[in-house]
């Protein structure tokens, strides 16, 4: 009996340590080939630290790779050209960039501002709680121009927070089915702009096709909130059910109004060249009237095979959209496989290059594609390697920080919230504000000018104010 259990619990821990230790191949790249001369951890040695983010032969990617692929002669490292392919020396820019972020994070952590104010480059700030529990993985913010605000909660349901900043118990009666799958459920909202005279709220969710096997799609519709329940549904995107998958991951999305129209995204929903296809909804950007009907202007509204909503392609999974109110250009956040995550300048008919470029790797490390850039398609403003997990994008357009006006605020699952400032579409800094606070789904400015964001685990709504 006992050791029947013995036995039993060994093979637990066998499982537990196969499912814990996950294939790392660009780990194993760089513990067969480099780890003898630069230290297993990418940390010293004879060859020296990889980790502490100074650079002797340029720290630029393409100065990395060059240090790889030819060698430092000189010193003692033989050049990798002929033993490994651009796509696995680009794999290990990547691991080492990675390597150097978790070093520098331990040297200087970013602002964790449990409590108390912080100090950051242009403002103080502090964190104050907006709402505290009842809510269960909150996806998206939006605000009504009476006081009320709207949140979504991934499992599928809509919640009011009242004028006096009550989370209402009940959701929103009647709202459509969103099918909890994977990544998907209810997620986006957004109010119109012209909510006052004509009370239509967007939701974007993931669809439910019944079969076999469930499949799903992004899906969005307007709807009015009449005593606490959906009603008057207009569909504004839907897929055709042939483009409907079991696939659980990558629904995008986000949405955001500006001069008359509604952009919205759809993400890759797994599939690679597809997105390359202007004939698939997946991996797309859109732009359409607020009523779904569509401008004919738009870049593909002519040609006859191109599904004519679309406005840019090439995307992965974007998550995080805002308008610069300056001048009208479109931002959009993306996450990257590993690495590589991607804040855009949203241009018409231009295409982003998944999967063609990108600065990550697959997520076991294995090389995904040797190109960063290629004739036609679009470079990121700014890339981030690792990947932050990009997640939530506003424009911050309030009076509280006047020292942040216009600047962009994106969110990350991996909990940092950067402050991007964007000069003539160009971005000038990158500042880490915050972690540690949770997962940032959204960030959100308030019509009272402070910065809101929702977070996940623990789920809960916060606010930064200035401090004094
Ligand atoms: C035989 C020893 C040896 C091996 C194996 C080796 N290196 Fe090096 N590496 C060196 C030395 C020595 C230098 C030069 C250090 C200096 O300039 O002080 C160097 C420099 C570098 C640099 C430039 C660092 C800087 O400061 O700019 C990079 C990047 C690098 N190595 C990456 C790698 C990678 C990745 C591998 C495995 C594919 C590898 N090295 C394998 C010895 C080695």
């Amino acid at each position: 009996m006992k050791s029947g259990r013995a036995a039993c619990f060994a093979t637990y821990l066998a499982l537990a340590s196969t499912l814990l230790a996950r294939p790392d191949r660009a780990n194993d790249l760089y513990l067969e080939n480099c780890a003898s001369c630069h230290g297993s951890n990418a940390d010293g040695g004879m060859g020296g630290s990889l980790s502490d983010g100074l650079w002797k032969h340029g720290g630029s990617d393409a100065e990395m790779a060059r240090s790889i692929s030819q060698g430092v002669q000189d010193l003692g490292m033989p050049g990798f050209e002929q033993t490994l392919s651009p796509e696995q020396i680009r794999s290990l820019v990547v691991f080492l960039r990675e390597k150097e972020k978790t070093a520098k994070t331990q040297a200087s952590p970013p602002p964790q501002p449990k409590k108390g104010s912080v100090k950051s480059q242009e403002h103080s700030y502090k964190v104050e709680t907006v709402i505290d529990g009842g809510l269960k993985t909150p996806w998206s913010l939006a605000f009504l121009p009476d006081g009320r605000c709207l949140v979504t909660e991934r499992p599928g349901t809509l919640r009011v927070i009242d004028a006096d900043g009550n989370l209402l118990p009940e959701p929103v009666a009647a709202t459509p089915r969103a099918v909890e799958l994977g990544q998907g459920g209810m997620l986006d909202v957004a109010v119109s702009p012209d909510f006052a005279l004509d009370g239509w709220i967007y939701l974007a969710f993931s669809d439910p096709l019944e079969g076999e096997k469930m499949r799903s799609m992004l899906k969005i519709v307007r709807g009015r909130i009449r005593d606490h329940a959906w009603s008057d549904e207009e569909v504004i995107f839907q897929a055709a059910p042939n483009f409907y998958t079991p696939a659980g991951q990558h629904f995008g999305t986000r949405m955001a109004f500006d001069s008359g129209y509604l952009y919205f995204i759809v993400g890759e929903r797994g599939g690679k060249m597809e997105v390359q296809d202007l004939t698939r909804p997946n991996g797309k950007i859109y732009r359409v009237f607020p009523d779904g009907s569509i401008p004919q202007d738009n870049p593909f509204a002519t040609d006859k095979n191109a599904i004519p909503g679309i406005w840019s392609y090439g995307h992965r999974n974007p998550q995080g959209l805002a308008i610069d109110p300056r001048d009208h250009a479109i931002y959009a956040t993306e996450h990257g496989p590993r690495g590589g995550d991607e804040f855009n300048l949203i241009c018409k008919g231009a295409n982003y290059g998944w999967p063609v470029i990108s600065h990550g790797m697959n997520y076991d490390g294995s090389p995904l594609t040797g190109l960063t850039e290629k004739e036609g398609m679009e470079q990121p403003l700014v890339q981030w390697t690792p990947s932050i997990a990009a997640c939530g994008l506003t424009c911050y357009t309030g009076d509280k920080f006047p020292g942040w006006k216009y600047d962009f605020f994106a969110g990350g699952l991996r909990g940092e919230l950067h402050r991007i400032r964007v000069q003539d579409r160009k971005v000038v800094a990158d500042e880490i504000l915050l972690s540690g606070l949770g997962r940032i789904r959204d960030v959100r400015t308030g019509p009272d000018g402070f910065l809101y964001i929702v977070l996940n685990q623990p789920d809960r709504i916060v606010r930064l104010v200035p401090a004094e």
